[in-house]
């Protein structure tokens, strides 16, 4: 399965390094834009991604905007999502190895394009670990059950 992408007007440049990063590791990308500088809400491209990634259509989202916050702020209102802003390769690599992390938040404004490829490598190189991190984010899941009651 593959991976679905989407950024606001002030992501672009990084969905396009992000869309060229996995095509090249032999990953298929689906790609949500904009890929203008016409402003676009972010809330918009967010949940687009999350609805995608929720009913299962792809093994993982990638948003980009500004800071990466108000995506993964949209992102984490669709039941079954778990959006992870990360600033670092340590944050990227905790986030799906303990947290189980489903959708990758990535802030143009604020990372740097290498530290980006290399947040996006760990990203895609570390499993959830299972085990006593399973009970925990079964704890999140129950979440989105108290939220559709
Ligand atoms: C757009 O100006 C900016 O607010 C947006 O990209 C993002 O940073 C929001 O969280």
């Amino acid at each position: 399965m593959g991976y679905i992408v989407a950024s606001d007007h002030a992501g672009v440049r990084v969905k396009t390094l992000v869309v060229e990063h996995l095509r090249a590791c032999g990953i298929e990308v689906e790609d949500l834009g904009t890929s203008a500088k016409k402003p676009v809400d972010y809330p918009d491209m967010a949940l687009a991604v999350a609805h995608r990634v929720a009913r299962g259509d792809a093994a993982s989202g990638i948003l980009v905007c500004g800071t990466g916050i108000g995506m993964s702020m949209a992102a984490n209102k669709v039941p079954g999502i778990r959006a992870a802003v990360c600033r670092s390769c340590y944050e990227a690599k905790m986030s799906r190895a303990h947290n189980d992390a489903n959708v990758l938040c990535l802030g143009e404004r604020v990372t740097g394009l290498g530290l980006i490829e290399e947040i996006l490598s760990v990203w895609l190189d570390t499993e959830f670990e299972g085990g006593r991190h399973e009970r925990r984010v079964e704890k999140i899941r129950a979440l989105d059950g108290e939220r559709r009651a």
